[in-house]
Formats: structure tokens, C-alpha cells, sequence
């Protein structure tokens, strides 16, 4: 094996190791790393393992210890190189290490720090060799790229349907749908993402509590529910606001609702955020998802009925997509579809990226990606469920 080919296959088993952190470290980015000696045989290894805690190649140099000296370091991301965060820049950290060689998977996409660590290595007559499995390392980083490049939350949108694609009864009724199998795959997605969204109109109709309390610990704070209500119409005895429990609540609303109805909720401990209307006097949901990101949220479940699933993939906020499909049939001619409002003629209609299907109990579960794919295999819901 030529050592080009060894450090491949190294850089594959740093992502292996980077994986470990998924849904841990958000927001920031998967990191995975390896310490060769000078011999070549791996002294250490290392995973960024929780937000705020030390990056990937700290573990990894701090296990290999002495044999590090004039070995190799082999990381999926470039070290940082940046002072204004909590834990000191990981150049300095590598520099001291007496490395001769670093092997850097991918560049970061924070320009703070982007493009630094080489030069500064080199300078310093370390030999840096750069985008060694760059695809699969830039592929580990897509949902910290797209919430950094984007300033919205990497959002899932789930729906579940009929056989004959309707996503409930003539009278409204959707419960329930998707088999247990599926209902409990998305308390494992509710459970790994900060916020799980729907609209008024779902939150009035089905009363949803929007917990994962059918998922096993994730050991991650529950996410906050999140509701889309441009007049805040809905009831005040509805579970997301009366339930409270672990899980906060937060509505979004325009300046146009009624200031006792934000106080109402704001009393029950609802924290009630005021976005701009777009030109039909609803929530601006690029404004809204903004708002979310601002507040911490990286990561998104939108569970919301017709309505806010079209006007939220008519407004780009949809990155990835898991539907469900059921062996029930509806029929009818006015139960709905799980996307209300103007469609798409076919040539031009948006078509999920890296799209595959998988059985979910009797349920057929089709995952992919709206604007395009990540740059190489990301877990989809159904991978992200087995990976704990
Ligand atoms: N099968 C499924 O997966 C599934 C999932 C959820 C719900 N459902 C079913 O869906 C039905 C409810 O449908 P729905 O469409 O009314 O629920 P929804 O999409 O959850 O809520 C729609 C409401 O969101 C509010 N909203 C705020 N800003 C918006 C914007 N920019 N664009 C669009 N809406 C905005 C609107 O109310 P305001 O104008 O008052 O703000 C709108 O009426 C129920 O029958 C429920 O059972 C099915």
C-alpha cells in the first residue's frame, strides 16, 4: 500500500470517528481525526465530540502523547486558526505537537478561519498535504456549510400520506396516517434536531403535544416547539402551549396580532417572536427561519400541514425531505395533498437530490434533498435514526 493510499484510507476512518459527533457538536462542524507516528503505525485518535468541548485534533494529539513527535496528523477539517471562540486556536496546538506532516481533509467554510492553518503550518516547516478524501470530509460538513452560508436552519420537512397521496380525510382528520413504525422514526428525528415546527392551522385541527417521548435519550435538551401563527389564532389551551414540560414553546407572529394575545402567551411562558408579514400579511418565513437561526437553532423538523409545507418550500427553507407514504387510501375529491397553494408544472418542479426509498414498518419512506445534494453520502433520516 503506497502511503498516498494510506492516508485515504486514515482520512476514511477520521470521518468514521467525526460521525460520532453528529448531533452533538451543531452547530458547530463534524471533526474527525488521526495521529500517525513516525513510523506510520496510528498513536491516536480523536472526534469532536460536544459543542464546546475540545476539537478532534486536541483528543487525538493529546492521546498520542510523545509519539506524535515528527509524526503525522490526519484531519477531515483544516485546523482552526482563529482566536474568538472559547478554546485556543488548534494550529498552535498542532505546531507544539512537533508534527512533521498534517493531512487535511477539507477547507472550512467559515472565512475566519478558512485557508489559514496551511500556511501557517508551512511556515513553520511542517508539511501540510491538503484535500485528501476532500469530497467525503466536505460532505461530513453540508448542514454546518448550510447554516453558515445561509444564515437558516438545516429544516427536514416530514409529511406522511395515503397511498393515494393525501395527507388526511375530507373532515381533516390525519391521525393517524403513517404506522407506528414511522411515528416512532420521527420522535428519533425530534429528538435530534433544536426546533420542530408547524403551523396554526395543524396546531387548531390535531392539538399536537410535539415531543420525541417515544425516542430514546438522546442526551441532547428537547427541542422547542415552534409554532408559525401570524395572528396567533390558536387556542391557548392547546397542549404546546399548556404542556410545557421540558420542551419550550415559541410562536411566530407579525405586529399585527393583538398585544394581549402576545402577552396571554408570553404569561404562560411562550416566548412569542414578531417577524416581518410578507404581501399576504403572514409571516415572511425567510424572516422567520432567520429568526430561529439567530436564536441557536441549527437544525429543523417542519411538521406542519399543507399550507406551511408549500408556502415553506416555495420559500427555499426546505433542505431535506422524508415522506411517508401509508397502504391506506382516502379518495375523495377535496381531502388534501401535503402541499397546498400554487404547484409546479412537472418540467420544472422541484426533484429531491440523492433521492432513495426504504420500507419503515408497512410505510414507504422516501428521503432526499432539496437544493441539491451535499457534496457526497449524508445520513438521511433513516441513517441518522441507526446511528444513535
Ligand atoms: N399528514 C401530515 O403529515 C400532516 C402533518 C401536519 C398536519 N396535517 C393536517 O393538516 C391540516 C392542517 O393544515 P394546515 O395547512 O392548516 O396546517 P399548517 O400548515 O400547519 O398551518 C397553516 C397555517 O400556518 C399559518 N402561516 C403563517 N405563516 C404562513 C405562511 N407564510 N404561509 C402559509 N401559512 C402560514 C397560516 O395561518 P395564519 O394565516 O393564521 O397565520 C396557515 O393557515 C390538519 O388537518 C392536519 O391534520 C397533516
Amino acid at each position: 500500500v503506497t502511503f498516498t493510499a494510506r492516508l485515504g484510507s486514515e482520512m476514511l476512518a477520521a470521518l468514521e470517528l467525526a460521525r460520532q459527533g453528529c448531533f452533538r457538536v451543531e452547530p458547530n462542524p463534524l471533526v474527525g481525526a488521526v495521529v500517525l507516528d513516525r513510523d506510520g503505525s496510528a498513536v491516536g485518535r480523536g472526534h469532536h465530540d460536544v459543542y464546546g468541548g475540545p476539537h478532534a485534533e486536541v483528543h487525538a494529539l493529546a492521546a498520542a502523547g510523545h509519539a506524535a513527535r515528527g509524526g503525522t496528523l490526519v484531519v477531515t477539517l483544516e485546523p482552526c486558526a482563529h482566536t474568538a471562540k472559547k478554546t485556543p486556536p488548534c494550529v498552535e496546538v498542532v505546531l507544539s505537537a512537533g508534527l512533521a506532516r498534517v493531512v487535511i481533509g477539507a477547507a472550512d467554510p467559515n472565512d475566519a478561519t478558512a485557508g489559514r492553518a496551511a500556511p501557517r503550518l508551512r511556515a513553520a516547516g511542517v508539511e501540510v498535504v491538503e484535500g485528501v478524501e476532500g469530497a467525503a470530509c466536505a460532505a461530513a460538513l453540508a448542514r454546518y456549510a448550510w447554516h453558515r452560508g445561509t444564515g437558516v436552519p438545516w429544516t427536514i420537512a416530514k409529511w406522511a400520506m395515503s397511498a393515494d397521496g393525501r395527507s388526511a380525510d375530507a373532515a381533516g382528520a390525519s391521525r393517524w396516517i403513517s404506522g407506528p413504525e414511522s411515528r416512532a422514526l420521527v420522535h428519533e428525528l425530534r429528538a435530534r434536531v433544536e426546533a420542530v415546527i408547524v403551523g396554526a392551522g395543524t396546531v387548531v385541527a390535531d392539538d399536537p403535544r410535539l415531543t420525541a417521548r417515544d425516542a430514546a435519550p438522546s442526551g441532547l435538551p428537547p427541542a422547542r416547539r415552534v409554532v408559525i401563527d401570524s395572528g396567533l389564532r390558536a387556542p391557548l389551551e392547546r397542549r404546546v402551549y399548556t404542556e410545557t414540560g421540558d420542551a419550550a414553546t415559541t410562536v411566530i407572529c407579525t405586529a399585527a396580532a393583538a398585544p394581549e394575545r402576545r402577552r396571554a402567551l408570553t404569561g404562560v411562558g411562550v416566548v412569542v417572536e414578531v417577524v416581518a408579514a410578507d404581501p399576504d400579511g403572514r409571516v415572511d418565513l425567510v424572516a422567520a427561519f432567520r429568526r430561529l437561526h439567530a436564536t441557536g437553532v441549527r437544525r429543523a423538523l417542519l411538521e406542519a400541514g399543507p399550507r406551511l409545507t408549500g408556502a415553506a418550500l416555495r420559500a427555499g427553507v426546505v433542505r431535506q425531505v422524508a415522506a411517508f407514504t401509508a397502504p391506506v387510501i382516502v379518495g375523495g375529491d377535496t381531502a388534501p395533498t401535503p402541499f397546498a397553494g400554487p404547484g409546479w408544472h412537472l418540467a420544472g418542479a422541484p426533484r429531491l437530490a440523492a433521492a432513495r426509498a426504504s420500507a419503515c414498518g408497512a410505510d414507504a419512506l422516501l428521503e432526499g434533498y432539496l437544493g441539491g445534494p451535499p457534496a457526497g453520502p449524508e445520513p438521511g433520516p433513516t441513517a441518522v435514526s441507526r446511528s444513535g
